[in-house]
């Protein structure tokens, strides 16, 4: 059976939406995140359900890759701080990485545009391990920047991997993107 591994960063607590400032107890990302879990593992439930044979079955699991001294829970800080790092090339040290991603032949990583590109602690997670012959699907939330450079920088931090034609995500909009997602999943065969 193909296992999939979805890793994302999401950040909860105050963030922008559509002019207003708001906290909230779960990401964009991690929004997404779960739309994607549920409907890889509903597809998989059915074509067990009905018995289909040589039906594609897609084990999945989830890795929130977290940082150890975590963005500050208020926007504008959170802007700061992060932007520093990019500046700094920052790789932040996360709460725990997977002991190995070997079982994986496909990644969905998912992940909030920060300045035009992945969360540092991102690039962190990516440079422990080898991803070369594993297919890297992006997933990026955003609000207006789309992919910005992070398929390019995926590329180029994961050599040896095929990555994959990446889904913009509008943040704001995460859970209304359920078709969206969808549909790309199915065009990677993931569903
Ligand atoms: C530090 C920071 C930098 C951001 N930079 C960009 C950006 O360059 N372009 C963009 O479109 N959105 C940017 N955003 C908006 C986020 O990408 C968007 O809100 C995203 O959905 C947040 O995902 P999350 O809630 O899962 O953390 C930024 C947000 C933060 C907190």
């Amino acid at each position: 059976m193909a296992k999939t591994l979805i890793a994302f960063f999401s950040r909860a607590d105050e963030n922008y939406f559509g002019g207003a400032m708001r906290y909230v107890k779960v990401g964009n990302t991690e929004i997404v995140v779960n739309d994607m879990k549920e409907m890889i593992e509903e597809e998989s439930r059915a074509h067990r359900e009905a018995q289909v044979p040589h039906a594609p079955r897609t084990e999945v699991d989830t890795f929130k890759i977290e940082m150890k001294d975590p963005y500050s829970p208020v926007y504008m800080t959170c802007i700061d701080e992060a932007k520093k790092d990019l500046r700094a090339k920052a790789r932040p040290e996360l709460v725990s990485m997977p002991a190995s991603i070997d079982e994986y032949d496909t990644v969905v990583l998912a992940y909030p545009n920060y300045w035009g590109t992945m969360p540092m602690a991102v690039f962190t997670f990516l440079e422990n391990f080898d991803f070369s012959g594993k297919t890297i699907l992006p997933l990026c939330t955003n609000e207006g920047s789309g992919m910005g450079g992070s398929e390019r920088d995926i590329k180029k931090t994961c050599p040896g991997a095929v990555v994959k034609s990446g889904l913009s995500v509008t943040g704001s909009e995460a859970a209304n993107a359920a078709g969206r997602v969808k549909k790309w999943l199915a065009a990677n065969g993931l569903i």
